[in-house]
């Protein structure tokens, strides 16, 4: 007998491909970040009617900023652009919209739209969209480390009582289950410093396809493939068995 496992709860996704899929065309890579937008609407809808929880994508790397100045120009453009349009359409949805990452370094303008957006949509509960904008797994990981160590350094905790949930408790996400399925489009198979911590146990799901032409049929395909995996956390593939028995 083999185990299925049920639908995906919280799905995180690496965009990647908008460059490749603009070059393809003739046309400059800030045509397929808009294309990439597209597929993403089209995506947390399709999420939002199969009932996910929580869907978090990397919009923006803390290793993005290396790119063309144009490039990064023009993605914030994008974001500034999108945050009003696309917020609306998402509260309309029922979606909380959330921003993970290292925000300051974002121009005051666009910080402030991003707390308007978060705070508009606070309160929905049909599904979580986390977008992780000048995000880094590491760095999530060291802003964690640091705010352990200045608790420490203020008497308020002691290094013993440091364990992997009280951790887990400072990173982006804390309150979320860790992502179940972990997909990647453009045909790349790499992390790239997304979600290090949090992806301990996600199933990995690599498609060739490139971001903008990523399409909810894909989606699917991804969670049929998903729900023929044993998720074992470490046990054997008999407890598994016994244990759905
Ligand atoms: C990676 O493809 C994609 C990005 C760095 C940007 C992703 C952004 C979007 C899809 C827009 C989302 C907007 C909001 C508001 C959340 P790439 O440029 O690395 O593609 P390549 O590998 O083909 O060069």
């Amino acid at each position: 007998m083999t185990t299925s496992s049920p639908a995906p709860r919280h799905i995180a996704v690496v965009m990647d491909g908008n460059g490749r899929w603009a070059a393809k065309r003739g046309r400059p890579r800030s045509l397929g970040h808009k294309a990439g937008l597209k597929a993403l609407r089209k995506i947390v809808e399709h999420c939002a009617k199969l009932g996910v929880a929580e869907l978090t994508v990397f919009a923006f790397s803390s290793e993005n900023w290396n790119r063309p100045k144009q490039e990064v120009s023009s993605l914030m453009d994008l974001f500034m652009r999108a945050l009003d349009k696309e917020t609306r359409q998402l509260h309309e949805n029922g979606v909380k919209l959330r921003f993970i990452g290292e925000l300051t370094v974002f121009n005051p303008e666009l910080q402030q739209r991003i707390r308007n957006a978060e705070e508009c949509t606070r309160e929905n509960q049909r599904m979580t969209l986390n977008v992780a904008a000048n995000y880094g797994g590491r760095w999530d990981i060291t802003q964690a480390a640091q705010a352990l160590a200045r608790a420490c350094e203020q008497g308020k905790m002691r290094a013993e009582d440091i364990n992997e949930a009280v951790f887990a408790h400072h990173l982006m996400l804390a309150e979320e289950a860790e992502p179940d399925l972990f997909i990647r489009t453009g045909g790349e198979m790499r992390i790239s410093n997304f979600l290090l911590w949090q992806a301990a146990y996600s199933e990995f799901y690599f498609s060739p396809e490139l971001w903008p032409d990523f399409t909810p049929q894909c989606l699917d395909a991804a969670i049929a493939d998903f729900a023929l995996r044993e998720r074992r956390f470490g046990r054997t593939g008999e407890q598994i068995q016994d244990q759905a028995r």
